[in-house]
């Protein structure tokens, strides 16, 4: 089914979420076992926390340094990395900072919330990378002037950076079919992007444990583990090509 559904329409284009990584070893943000269950995200990563404490957004960033600094792409990474090298997915829209897609190895990645490889100066804007970062903390300053580093991922309250989302609302727009993955899909404004695809008459696939705001509008929906779902579709197109 999803196979076909991918095959028949082209292009196809993915959009991911921390569902797509948790085969990783990663926790999603609202499953019940998720990061939002034990960590209140107004405080840890929303701009108005980090300026009001920019050493408890830090506790936080540090613990989820040290949980990616060991993960690896699942087999659900690198399932779409083969759909990207097969001409079956054009691009994966992410809004996952943890760099995984790209380390299993798709090109076209757009990571619309940002990524925890790197943290910026907001005084001076000097960036410094994940191994810098990890010697500078527990509360990373710039080398240059002293202001304390904010890692580049969007916290709530911050816009996206706007060359990401304008490419992912393009490329939603343009997409014959969303393949929507791991994403409770209720975050805006990514959370917008099947609404553009369904506007321009593309379809929606949905693979995720839990039921989305989308799921009645999708045109196949598909309740369970993202690797293993995805893995079963590489499979039938290589059976069937
Ligand atoms: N296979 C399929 N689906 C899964 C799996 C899995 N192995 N693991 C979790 N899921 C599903 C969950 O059921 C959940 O619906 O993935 C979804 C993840 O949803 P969220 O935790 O809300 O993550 P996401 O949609 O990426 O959140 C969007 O919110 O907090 C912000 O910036 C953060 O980028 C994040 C944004």
């Amino acid at each position: 089914m999803l196979a076909e559904l991918i095959s028949e329409n082209q292009p196809c284009v993915a959009l991911t979420g921390a569902g797509v990584s948790t085969e990783s070893g990663i926790p999603d943000f609202r499953s019940p076992s998720g990061i939002w269950a034990e960590y209140d995200p107004y405080e840890v990563a929303s701009i108005d926390g980090f300026r009001r404490d920019p050493a408890r957004v830090w506790e936080f960033y540090a613990r989820r340094l040290d949980v990616l600094a060991g993960a690896q792409p699942n087999p659900a990474h690198h399932a779409l990395a083969q759909l990207e090298e097969r001409g079956m997915v054009r691009a994966v829209i992410t809004q996952n900072v943890d760099g995984l897609h790209a380390s299993a190895g798709s090109r076209d990645v757009i990571e619309v919330h940002g990524s925890i490889a790197t943290a910026s100066c907001t005084a001076c804007g000097r960036r410094e990378e994940r191994e810098r970062i990890r010697e500078l903390l527990p509360l990373p300053r710039c080398v240059d002037c002293g202001t304390v580093l904010k890692p580049d991922v969007v916290m709530f309250g911050e816009l996206l950076p706007s060359s990401a989302i304008d490419r992912a609302s393009d490329l939603a727009r343009n997409a014959a079919l969303l393949l929507v993955v791991g994403s409770s899909l209720e975050v805006w404004p990514v959370a917008g992007l099947p609404e553009e695809t369904l506007a321009r008459g593309g379809c929606l696939a949905i693979v995720n444990r839990e039921p989305t705001p989308y799921d009645l509008r999708a045109a196949l929906v598909l309740h369970g583990s993202a690797g293993g779902i995805l893995e079963q579709c590489v499979r039938t197109m290589t059976s069937s090509s």
